[in-house]
């Protein structure tokens, strides 16, 4: 019984140590000796054939050796399943360059608009805004448009209803200040402005504008002229071509726009319309014509990016092309 025991005893002994880490069937080994009908319970089984003496000291025995098999079994057990736990763990190559995330930055038309702000607040401008959306008061008939004038054409405009408009100017925000705050003043409005006009390279149903109005008592032409260049200048650098051309505008009498030579594409470009606030808004807005004068001047935003940063075409400002974005980062 003895021998039989300890036989029992090294053949599982050898089983366990010789089965592979990695492999499943552990189970398989148990049934063969401490399963119902495995080796240690047919060693139970013997227990009757010995003597009665002997009977006791070998089913203690055959206790300690059923004991001792069921804890090295489980232990192999656990180390098996530690094992596979770490070695299911998805496989990560730590010496694969990182992916850095990609930064955000400021669109260039915000830039762009960051920049005139800059250089009129340097020259003593305050910044206001306005409604995109306004009456058609704000938008024409206070800016001295007459009824039938054909920038108030379904073309041109885009209405809400007959009195409401998407503004087609900033021009408007000129007569909300002024009838809000009294002379003099001097402020430029940025803003977006919408369009029904056919889409191009240099045109777009919807843009930015900068409005600029100053009004005072002794306001000149020469002053307007100056205070535009002046832009121009810190803008583009004093080698960039540009050049006043005499222009209409219902609310500014002279009136005036101004060209920028553009480089890629050999010709003139109009970034801006100015001139002196007709006496006819000054009254509109309830000043007195006769004490107060100023100019005015309303500037697009993507023309002026289009020209600083060569780019060739306004709807590239709309698309969302992270491949156009990226270049002004
Ligand atoms: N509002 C004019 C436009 O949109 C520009 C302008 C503004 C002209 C102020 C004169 C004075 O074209």
């Amino acid at each position: 019984m003895q021998e039989q025991l300890e036989s029992v005893r090294k053949s599982f002994l050898t089983d366990l140590e010789s089965f592979p880490d990695n492999s499943t069937g552990l189970q398989d080994l148990k049934t063969k000796y401490l399963g119902r009908k495995g080796q240690v319970a047919s060693l139970f089984t013997h227990l009757g054939k010995v003597d009665n003496a002997d009977r006791p000291k070998f089913g203690q025995l055959l206790n300690l050796l059923k004991n001792e098999l069921q804890s090295l079994y489980d232990k192999k057990e656990l180390s098996i399943s530690a094992k596979d736990a770490s070695s299911n763990r998805p496989y990560i190559d730590i010496t694969l360059p990182g992916r850095s995330p990609s930064n955000g930055s400021i669109h260039i038309l915000e830039q762009t608009l960051l920049e005139i702000k800059e250089i009129f607040k340097s020259i003593g401008f305050n910044i206001a805004y306005g409604p995109e959306v306004d009456d058609d008061y704000h938008n024409f008939t206070a800016l001295n448009v007459p009824e039938h004038h054909p920038s108030r054409d379904m073309q041109d405009t885009f209405f809400i209803d007959p009195q409401t408009v998407l503004r087609s100017h900033t021009s408007n925000v000129q007569i909300h200040l002024m009838e809000t705050s009294d002379p003099p003043l001097r402020f430029i409005v940025p803003g977006r402005v919408y369009r029904n006009e056919a889409i191009g390279y240099k045109s777009y149903c919807l843009f930015h504008q900068v409005e600029g109005i100053y009004i005072n008592q002794n306001v000149t032409f020469s002053q307007l002229k100056g205070c535009i260049e002046y832009f121009v200048k810190k803008m583009f650098g004093p080698k960039k071509k540009m050049r006043f051309r005499p222009s209409f505008f219902p609310f500014t009498e002279p009136s005036a726009e101004v060209d920028m030579w553009d480089d890629e594409k050999n010709q003139w470009m109009e970034i801006l319309g100015c001139g002196m606030v007709d006496p006819a808004v000054i009254s509109n807005v309830g000043y007195d014509p006769g004490k107060w004068k100023g100019f005015a001047f309303g500037m697009g935003v993507e023309r002026i990016a289009m020209l600083k940063h060569k780019i060739n075409d306004i709807r590239l400002f709309y698309n969302g092309d992270v491949r156009f974005s990226e270049q002004f980062s």
